[in-house]
């Protein structure tokens, strides 16, 4: 760890409110965590997408989407599955939010994310209601047959390690913003978020 004695917060001029004050929402981040196959991936592309035609047609919403399968492939592509790396893993994930709230998006990001302690520090690093825990609640089972990438199957052959739900833990949220039923159908879902959205001002 480097010790940042030396290194001293630069403030700048124009902050979150001054870029949230020429657009037509907050900035937030909506936090998607469940097992691998719950859905947080579809159901995020799917939610962005809704938001993208609001603002072809409305006011222009600024989103950004991070995917723990695609992060993996740049950012995070020195970590593996260990529970320390997933810690680093969803660190990182965190911070890069922190830096696209400030920047007024709409953040939404998907990674099992699966311990609770690593989920709070990040939401302890944001002000009162820029953190949005959505809880995609899919039975294990229910992943387990879906297996889009048939990794349940390599886990249950010992072929993968350190799988979660498998042989590495997942934590349950204890207080989501949004427990979501992961065995709905995604616009049943999606609207569920829409309409929490709209309740607590974020958009519209
Ligand atoms: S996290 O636990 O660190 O949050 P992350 O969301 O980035 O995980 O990555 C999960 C994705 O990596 C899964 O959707 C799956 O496609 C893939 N994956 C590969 N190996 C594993 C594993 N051992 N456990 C969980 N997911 C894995």
């Amino acid at each position: 760890m480097t010790i940042q004695n030396d290194i001293v917060w630069h403030s700048h001029s124009i902050e979150r409110k001054d870029r949230e004050a020429i657009q037509a929402h907050q900035g937030c981040v909506l936090w998607f965590t469940g097992l691998s196959g719950s859905g947080k991936s579809t159901l995020a592309n799917a939610l962005e997408q809704v938001l993208y035609q609001y603002s072809l047609h409305r006011k222009p919403i600024r989103t950004y989407l991070l995917d723990g399968d695609n992060l993996r492939h740049g950012l995070c592509a020195d970590l593996g599955f260990s529970e320390t790396d997933r810690h680093e893993n969803i660190r990182r994930v965190g911070e890069v939010a922190k830096l696209m709230v400030d920047a007024g998006l709409i953040v939404l990001t998907a990674f099992i994310s699966p311990y609770q302690k690593d989920r709070k520090k990040i939401r302890d690093g944001f002000n009162q209601g820029q953190f949005i825990e959505i809880f995609v609640d899919t039975p294990l089972t229910i992943c387990e047959s879906r297996d889009p990438k048939g990794l349940y199957q390599k886990a249950r052959r010992g072929e993968l390690k350190q799988f979660s739900g498998i042989d590495s833990p997942y934590e349950i949220p204890s207080n989501p913003e949004l427990h979501l039923d992961g065995t709905l159908p995604i616009c049943e879902l999606t609207q569920q978020i829409l309409t929490y959205l709209q309740q607590h001002q974020i958009y519209g």
